[in-house]
């Protein structure tokens, strides 16, 4: 007799004579009906005792959480809510659970109490739901690239370069932080280092992607990006994951069509394979929204957010189109934003940013074309302006309920403008020697974006908290298991 799983076992013909079983219990129930959940699907198998046949001190240890090996016939079920159920014929229990201090009880616990026990919430069905979907989009991110021609990369973790720029690095050193190795100045001798260098955690793969998309033609890399920026909110993390595609030959209109492309196929993947999570995570939000007073309710359920997103074109818009839709808006001149748009050059905040997603536009926006000044070092500048403006052929893809979603660009190729770029930056050329040496050697147009795999798991679950998407979240002040 080989034990199943349980979406085996419910989604098997008919019945069968002899089954193996192993799983958690959920609930047991007027001590005859084990509801038993082994983390395959989102729901349980009923599991029928004949109390009189079973030792009660054995019974008394079936409780919510405890491990249990059952063996049985599967029948039709007699009772509702299930096509089929488990006679128990006989019973184990693997592992017992102390009712009194196991802190999944069944009944609904706040986000905020599991995020407290993460070791624990998958055992509940909203949890178990959110990190299968995060599952299957990761299956299906590698598909997508592998069917489309692209390598996978696997970039540094420990890297002397700040991709970004942003100097919001987490340092990594085995010099003795009370008393390290000094230079004459009274500076840190970091020649004495483990690498003999600086280094920190990376913040992209980007760099050194575009050095293998300038050989290999389409890369792409998926992996853990730190950044120590101190954001105490729902969307940002100090470690997330990251996809970036890195491409030879494509410009940003390339790149736009890329981007959406790729985020329809990897959540029409979902639609088609994970219906049962979805349509969980659909009702959880529907419950939840019938709190909310009818205006702050969203239009579309789950699954038909997902839906359109797959179904309709991402709209364009640069940013200078952006801006003037924003000077001009109700919540502008009416000063609701915290932060005016008043001209030109300003950076979008997110509350900005949500504007045109949310209310003006109200689909996926690609914006493009950004002022130079507020974006990255790297990306390639366009001809100014009829106004004299400069921009870069920048690109961020903002999504409703998200904000920033995907941010990318064409990469500057040309060696003396990138040169001037990190000089006016004050950006090391001997340390990224390498980086420029792209431009020397068989320079090309290319072009890349970064993905935020989370604010993906929450666009595709629904959930609201970054930290909710995440295995073990970590951010400022946390970092628990
Ligand atoms: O816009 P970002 O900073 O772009 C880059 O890192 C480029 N080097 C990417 C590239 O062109 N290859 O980050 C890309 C995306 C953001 O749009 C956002 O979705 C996500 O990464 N992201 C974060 N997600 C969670 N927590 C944070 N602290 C994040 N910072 C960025
Ligand atoms: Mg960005």
């Amino acid at each position: 007799m080989t034990s199943k799983t349980v979406a085996e076992l419910l989604s098997q013909d008919g019945t069968l004579q002899d089954v193996s079983i192993k799983g958690w219990v959920r609930t047991f129930r007027a001590n005859r009906f084990i509801a038993l959940n082994d983390g395959s699907t989102i729901n349980n198998i009923q599991c029928v005792v004949d109390f009189e046949n079973f030792d009660e001190a054995l019974l008394k240890r079936v409780t919510t959480g405890a491990a249990i090996h059952v063996t049985g016939e599967l029948v039709e079920s007699q009772g509702k809510g299930q096509s089929v159920e488990i006679v128990v014929k006989t019973l184990d229990v693997l592992g017992d659970s102390d009712p009194e201090t196991y802190p999944i009880q069944p009944k609904k616990h706040t986000f905020e109490f599991l995020r407290a026990n993460a070791h624990l919430r998958t055992r509940t069905n909203t949890f178990s739901a959110v990190m299968r979907l995060r599952s299957s989009l990761s299956f299906a991110i590698h598909k997508y690239f592998n069917e489309n021609g692209f390598n996978y990369m696997h970039t540094p973790i420990v890297t002397g370069s700040d991709a970004e720029g942003a100097g919001e690095m987490f340092k990594v050193t085995t010099l003795d932080a009370k008393n390290p190795p000094l230079n004459e100045d009274g500076t840190v001798n970091y020649k004495e280092d483990f690498f003999g260098k600086e280094t920190n955690l990376t913040v992209s793969g980007q760099l050194e992607a575009e050095t293998y998309a300038m050989s290999l033609g389409k890369v792409y890399t998926f992996g853990p990006t730190f950044r120590a920026e101190n954001s105490n909110t729902t969307r940002h993390l100090a470690e997330f994951w990251m996809i970036e595609p890195e491409v030879a030959f494509m410009d940003l209109a390339g790149n736009m069509d890329l981007a959406e492309d790729f985020m329809k196929s990897v959540l029409s993947y979902i639609l088609e394979n994970n219906k049962e999570d979805l349509e969980f995570l659909d009702n959880r939000l529907q419950k939840e929204e019938e709190k909310l007073p009818q205006a702050q309710r969203s239009d579309m359920s789950l699954i038909e957010k997902i839906k359109f997103v797959v179904d309709n074109n991402f709209k364009r818009v640069s940013y200078t189109e952006a801006i003037e839709i924003l000077r001009n808006c109700k919540p502008n001149k009416k000063k609701k934003f915290n932060y005016l748009i008043n001209e030109w050059g300003a950076d979008l905040q997110s509350e900005h940013e949500r504007f045109l997603v949310e209310k003006h536009f109200k689909c996926p926006v690609i914006l493009f074309d950004y002022p130079a000044n507020i974006k990255a070092f790297y990306m390639r500048l366009n001809e100014p302006d009829s106004e004299g403006r400069e921009t870069v052929r920048a690109m961020d893809i903002l999504f409703p309920g998200i904000g920033e979603m995907v941010g990318g660009s064409q990469r500057e190729e040309r060696l003396d403008v990138l040169k001037e770029k990190m000089k006016a930056l004050d950006i090391d050329e001997e340390e990224l020697w390498w980086y420029l040496d792209l431009r020397k050697y068989g320079t090309a147009v290319h072009s890349g974006f970064g993905l935020g795999f989370e604010r993906l798991v929450m666009f595709a679950t629904g959930m609201g908290n970054i930290r909710d998407v995440i295995p073990y979240p970590r951010t400022p002040q946390n970092a628990e298991f």
